[in-house]
């Protein structure tokens, strides 16, 4: 058996001692600043609840959206403190800052099994450039670190990097060990037919993944585009949409995905009907075949048409393995969200090994409440995707054993 390249919390030794987690709660919030989507704070609570039953003293540290480095009230992590002391059932004390003196008194003060969460890391400018001092100001509070912070660790950031190389004791929590093994399994153990479903709004967002793909997945397997990012293919391959959103710089990078594609006989499916509107708010859909004729200059693709929908079910429900990342359309209006939520209902019949990735595509797997049927539902969005694009994510990096 091949040893872990990291120690997990089994290897900790925590008992009465601090233990700095660096989780990603960066969570949708409502209107009204209260926590719209908690599937991030759950996905940490396996490693605070293990690490607290074995007496460690917790500060739970986590960025939320992007304040640039100062203090942005409206992105304060009191709300995300609230719902964490609910799901955990015991106190949950937020500093008022992210280190400093107040911090430290906290910190000192907590006994076994009590919980300090740091107020947002990004409120400090330092997070982000990965500066020296915030990182030995963060490890001083602790005596092990702890990264589950899956949907982070493709940022180099100072909690992320430069705490772990910092403390002497580090180890990856429940969710990150449970996202890297599920992940890997698709990357390294990939099974045929492999169908990979990739939407969302922006080519230039998943062109490193679409390209990886089309190097990697091989004769008979399948790689479906679709959402916003599908008509910069359509486009590419002399399509007229209209006021389709769309990407006309990348339209090369499109053809280029597809002649590797074809040279590899990776089947590419995109969409041949398309429900399209005038407007994003448009109130309902009309039905539009991409062969037969242009769409009118306000109409917009909003939405994969059921023609496509079908012929991508058929493929998954044959699928050994899916990999799914970003919605068919723009799901969060009704009248364009049966695409979406189609596929996700195939992806849950589907009895192959199936990971979906990515906010929207998970939002979309709990609307139609399928998730608990999907095999691994990842928390990471931009972390998934460099993972599956073949890059070495920083923070499990710095994670890893030193050879000494
Ligand atoms: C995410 O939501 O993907 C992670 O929390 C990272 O956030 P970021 O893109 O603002 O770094």
């Amino acid at each position: 058996m091949t040893a872990s390249p990291f120690a997990t919390l089994d290897d900790l030794d925590v008992d009465n001692r601090r233990v700095l987690v660096r989780v990603d709660f960066n969570v949708p919030l409502t209107g009204d600043g209260q926590v719209r989507d908690d599937t991030r704070i759950r996905g940490a609570l396996p490693t605070l609840t293990t690490l607290r039953e074995r007496g460690a003293k917790l500060v739970v540290c986590s960025h939320l959206g992007r304040p640039k480095g100062k203090v942005v009230p409206s992105l304060s992590l009191e709300p995300v403190g609230a719902r964490l002391a609910e799901l955990l059932s015991v106190d949950v004390k937020l500093a008022d800052e992210v280190v400093g003196d107040g911090v430290t008194k906290l910190v000192t003060d907590a006994r076994a099994g009590e919980v300090v969460l740091l107020e947002n890391l990004r409120f400090s400018p330092g997070e982000t450039s990965n500066d020296p001092k915030l990182a030995q100001a963060l490890a001083a509070l602790a005596d092990a670190y702890v990264c589950d912070a899956f949907g982070a660790c493709h940022r180099a950031h100072a909690s992320v990097v430069g705490v772990p190389q910092l403390v002497g004791e580090r180890a990856a929590g429940r969710l990150l060990e449970a996202e890297l093994r599920s992940l890997s399994r698709l990357v390294t153990a990939p099974q045929r037919p492999f169908v990979a479903i990739v939407g969302g709004a922006k080519v230039s967002d998943k062109l490193g993944v679409l390209m990886a793909l089309v190097e990697r997945l091989a004769a008979g397997d399948t790689v479906v585009i679709g959402g916003a990012m599908a008509n910069t293919f359509l486009a590419a391959s002399g399509r007229e949409l209209g006021a389709s959103l769309m990407e006309r710089e990348r339209q090369n990078d499109a053809r280029i995905v597809m002649t590797k594609a074809a040279a590899r006989d990776i089947r590419v499916i995109l969409p041949t009907d398309l429900l399209v509107g005038e407007g994003i708010d448009a109130p309902n859909a009309r039905l539009h075949d991409v062969l037969a004729a242009p769409l009118g200059d306000a109409e917009m693709a909003l939405d994969i048409g059921p023609a496509t929908a079908k012929r991508c079910a058929a493929a998954i429900a044959d699928a050994a393995m899916v990999l799914w990342n970003g919605p068919m359309g723009l799901f969060e209006n009704p009248a364009f969200a049966e695409g979406t939520l189609a596929v996700a209902r195939a992806v849950a019949d589907c009895p192959g090994y199936c990971v979906v990735g990515g906010g929207d595509s998970v939002a979309a797997v709990s609307q139609s409440g399928v998730a608990d049927r999907i095999d691994h539902v990842s928390t990471g969005g931009g972390a998934s995707l460099e993972f599956i694009e073949g890059k070495t994510l920083p923070g499990v990096a710095a994670l890893h054993r030193t050879q000494d």
